[in-house]
């Protein structure tokens, strides 16, 4: 469904004319509620049935004196758009199982809109109209409503505007990223995302390059091949290119882990939740989803997208636990655990980014249980020995709404990594395993400046509203403008 996201001057808002006026409410009373809201909302409040307290709502259905047939009131008591994008949610919530078309949102009582209001209503309105149903004919409906307006003031329109362009834009790569990373592993294989990257390519002006298995021999990356031997379906090494600013302008690399399926390889995993492990391509698909977004917002840069791309099955032809291979860096790597397979994939992709002589290298990949352990489904895990690259991660991740918390990388983490029969062992001990996996990558980085996302907490949802999130795309869109200077 198209959803149109707008700016319309904020007029007496009981005579806005649409079919649910959603009142964002910053303090109990405020100021400039005009013709019969002040009073329906002076007595909700006595009669108990609205508080100012995060999360509440309250429905009320041609109310009168009011022209738009349906009115929510969402509090939001905290400043800024995070709360107040929290309240939009709610109110979007109630409304959704209606049949209202045409939405408008108001904020009362708070600060003006500013931009990041406006980016908020728009990924609020377009995360409740996602549904997922390429393989599910029978998934409900999409919500009604198709047209959002933000009711802002003249002062503001402009900025509103440029918010809900960028929100549109991310939203839109939000919602790609989600519908590959749901679609099934016998649907989502290797060659499936090359095809979905050519088609992003040709459709949003990105030049891509599909690497397959001979190829992917002849450049030498021993590793990606270590893992993708155990299937039958065949690898892919996916190359994205957005060129936003001159060509001598050295590019920001995102690599993003794209195992389509995770079994474990022979270090086979067991069966609860396996399924889940169709999500391992959560990296590859936030790197597609924000070169969508990039490539609508056209900012001053440029963005090269790197997608190693396998299954991790066991097999007859698979990789075996003690087996050494070679990496493209010629480095030599003693496979301990099969499990242990996105670093694998992910340090051939980084030693490839070198050609590219980046300005920097952001990876992103769904790469261990021991970050969900450390940080739960609230944070992405960021790695990174550069703390000004770090301190951008992080604060793009603020702007976004998509948070990552920074985890230690000390030498002494890399100990574990010694192997008798090779240059690194692929695992360490189970203790602080997030940030062995890092230091791992880190002996791929050496010539460039490098971060690394661990979003295996954050990347998907299990449970009943069990679906790709989306993430990290708003956060590395936001990254990726902030370096544009934007
Ligand atoms: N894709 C998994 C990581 C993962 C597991 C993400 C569960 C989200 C939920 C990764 O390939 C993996 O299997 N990692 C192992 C590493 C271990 C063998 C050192 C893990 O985390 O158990
Ligand atoms: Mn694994
Ligand atoms: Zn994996």
């Amino acid at each position: 469904m198209e959803l149109r996201c707008q700016v319309a001057a904020a007029e007496a808002w009981s005579q806005v004319a649409a079919d649910a006026l959603v009142l964002v409410l910053r303090v109990a009373q405020p100021a400039g509620l005009d013709g019969a809201l002040a009073a329906l909302l002076a007595d909700a409040l006595a009669s108990g049935d609205f508080e100012l307290k995060a999360g509440r709502t309250l429905y009320l259905h041609r109310p009168a004196g009011v022209k738009a047939a349906r009115v929510v009131f969402a509090a939001a008591p905290a400043a800024g758009p995070k709360s107040f994008r929290a309240a939009v949610v709610a109110a979007l919530a109630q409304i959704k199982p209606l049949g209202a078309r045409h939405v408008a949102v108001a904020l009362a009582g708070g600060d003006a809109l500013a931009a990041a209001h406006a980016e908020a209503v728009a990924a609020a309105a377009h995360e409740a109209t996602y549904v997922y149903r390429h393989t599910k004919p029978s998934a409900p409906k999409a919500p009604a409503f198709a047209r959002v307006t933000l009711l802002g003031g003249k002062a503001e329109a402009k900025a509103l505007q440029q918010g809900l362009a960028r929100g549109g834009a991310i939203a839109a790569g939000v919602t790609l990223a989600r519908e590959c990373a749901n679609r099934p592993g016998n649907h989502c294989t290797p060659s499936w995302l090359g095809e979905l990257a050519r088609k992003l390519g040709r459709e949003h002006g990105l030049k891509v390059q599909v690497l397959d298995r001979g190829a992917i021999e002849k450049i030498g990356m021993g590793a990606l091949l270590a893992v993708a031997q155990g299937s039958h379906e065949p690898p892919r090494f996916i190359v994205l290119r957005y060129d936003g600013a001159p060509k001598s302008e050295p590019p920001l690399v995102l690599v993003g882990k794209g195992i389509t399926f995770d079994t474990g390889g022979i270090s086979i995993k067991p069966a609860a939740e396996m399924d889940e492990m169709k999500f391992d391509m959560g990296g590859a698909a936030s790197v597609l989803g924000t070169l969508r977004a990039v490539s609508e917002l056209k900012p001053r840069i440029n963005v090269v997208g790197l997608i190693p791309s396998c299954e991790n099955m066991p097999g007859g032809r698979a990789v075996k636990p003690g087996d050494v291979v070679t990496s493209l860096s010629g480095q030599t790597i003693e496979i301990l655990n099969t499990d242990a397979e996105g670093r694998l994939i992910l340090c051939d992709a980084l030693t490839y980014a070198e050609r590219f002589k980046p300005a920097v290298v952001v990876d992103v990949a769904t790469l261990t249980g021991a970050c969900v352990i450390a940080l739960g489904h609230v944070h992405s895990g960021l790695f990174s020995a550069d703390d000004e690259l770090a301190a951008d991660l992080l604060a793009s991740g603020d702007a976004a709404a998509d948070t990552c918390w920074r985890m230690p990388m000390d030498d002494d983490y890399d100990e574990g990594l010694k192997s008798s029969f090779a240059d690194m062992a692929n695992v360490g001990a189970r203790a602080g395993g997030s940030i062995t996996a890092a230091m791992f990558l880190r002996r791929y980085t050496s010539k460039y400046r490098w971060a690394h996302l661990d979003i295996a907490g954050t990347a998907w949802k299990s449970g009943a509203a069990k679906g790709a999130t989306g993430r990290p795309v708003p956060l590395l869109t936001h990254f990726v403008l902030r370096r544009a200077g934007g």
